[in-house]
């Protein structure tokens, strides 16, 4: 489909929401061209056609990340986003939005963000600098290695796009979520921060959690990885005071994933889940994996890899 210089009609069918009235959806027809958002073509159908309409947008460049919704299914910024490029990539005129998965609806695209900013009050988002710099005593600098580490996880726009579409979040009651440790490793990695032991019990329990599905990657507009943070985070369990039960389990599964590829090159599901979880532990797995008919797959065998020596080598840092 050539789009160049064309003005296109679409199609936007808005999944609907009141209190009163449930979910309904919408069709609204407008023509667009090249460089039209969808923040512009939300802004046109509500002035244009239909005033009822309920929608959030500020900025309309990325930066103040109220525009979070669902487009032909993908969680997006809409003002990031431009209609052609969805009509392009799904060969469809026809597109769809929806509020983000997860957060409560208010109205129609606008949900209750309540949920992601107490995730994130939970982490202290913010410095904590020592006593003698906040009399201004002294200085504390960053170096410039620091500043480019911890760049990255400071772009956060608050969008709720990585936690609209984490399945940890939505399993586990007891996991902050991707956003919230992308804000809490910004500063527990942060060499002027003197909460440090403080951070570690906020964060480490619940950065074990994490499933690396890495959705919150795909879905981040700012590219602010959050599953980086929360690996990096993890990192510190090595000189943490204090372990729970959930840390303990996901140090045995590291060290098991890494001594099964040392051994066969492979990640061997069956054994790695005996040396995590024991043998009690793997039996009640194994009684669910039979019930939803996945006990075949891991239990094969798996032949080692050819030049096994090669795989210890690399991972060994040889
Ligand atoms: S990688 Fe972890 S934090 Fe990110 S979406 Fe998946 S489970 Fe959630
Ligand atoms: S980490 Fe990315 S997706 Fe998540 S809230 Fe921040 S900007 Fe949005
Ligand atoms: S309108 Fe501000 S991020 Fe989209």
């Amino acid at each position: 489909m050539s789009l160049q210089n064309e003005e296109v009609e679409v199609i936007i069918k808005v999944k609907r929401f009141s209190p009163e009235k449930g979910n309904w959806w919408q069709e609204y027809k407008l023509r667009v061209d090249r460089f039209t958002q969808f923040t512009e073509a939300l802004r046109r159908i509500k002035t244009e056609q239909d005033p009822t309409l309920a929608y959030r947008a500020s900025c309309h460049m990325t930066v103040c990340g109220s525009c979070g919704m669902k487009i032909n299914g993908e969680p997006r910024l809409a003002c990031k986003t431009l209609v052609l490029d969805m009509v392009k990539k799904y060969e469809s005129n026809v597109i769809t939005i929806e509020p983000m998965d997860y957060f409560k609806p208010i109205k129609d695209l606008i949900v209750d963000l309540d949920d992601f900013y107490q995730r994130m009050y939970k982490v202290k988002p913010r410095l904590y600098p020592s006593e003698q710099v906040l009399k201004g005593e002294a200085e504390h600098r960053l170096k410039p290695e620091d500043q480019r580490m911890l760049w990255k996880f400071a772009q956060c726009i608050w969008c709720g796009l990585c936690v609209s579409s984490c399945p940890s979040v939505r399993n586990d009651p007891e996991f902050l979520g991707p956003a919230a440790h992308a804000k809490g490793f910004r500063f527990l990695a942060d060499p002027r921060d003197t909460i440090t032991e403080e951070r570690e019990k906020i964060l480490l329990d619940s950065a074990w959690r994490c499933t690396y599905c890495y959705m919150c990657y795909n879905v981040c507009p700012r590219d602010v990885e959050p599953v980086t943070a929360i690996k990096k985070t993890r990192a510190y369990t090595k000189i943490a005071k204090v372990k729970t039960p959930v840390i303990e389990t996901g140090e045995k599964h590291t060290e098991a994933v890494f001594n099964s590829i040392f051994e066969s090159g492979k990640i061997e599901e069956a054994k790695v889940y005996l040396s995590t979880y024991g043998l009690i532990g793997s039996l009640r797995d194994m009684i669910f994996l039979l019930k939803s008919g996945k006990l075949n797959y891991a239990l094969i065998k798996e032949k080692p890899v050819e030049n096994i020596t090669e795989v210890r080598k690399i991972l060994r840092g040889e």
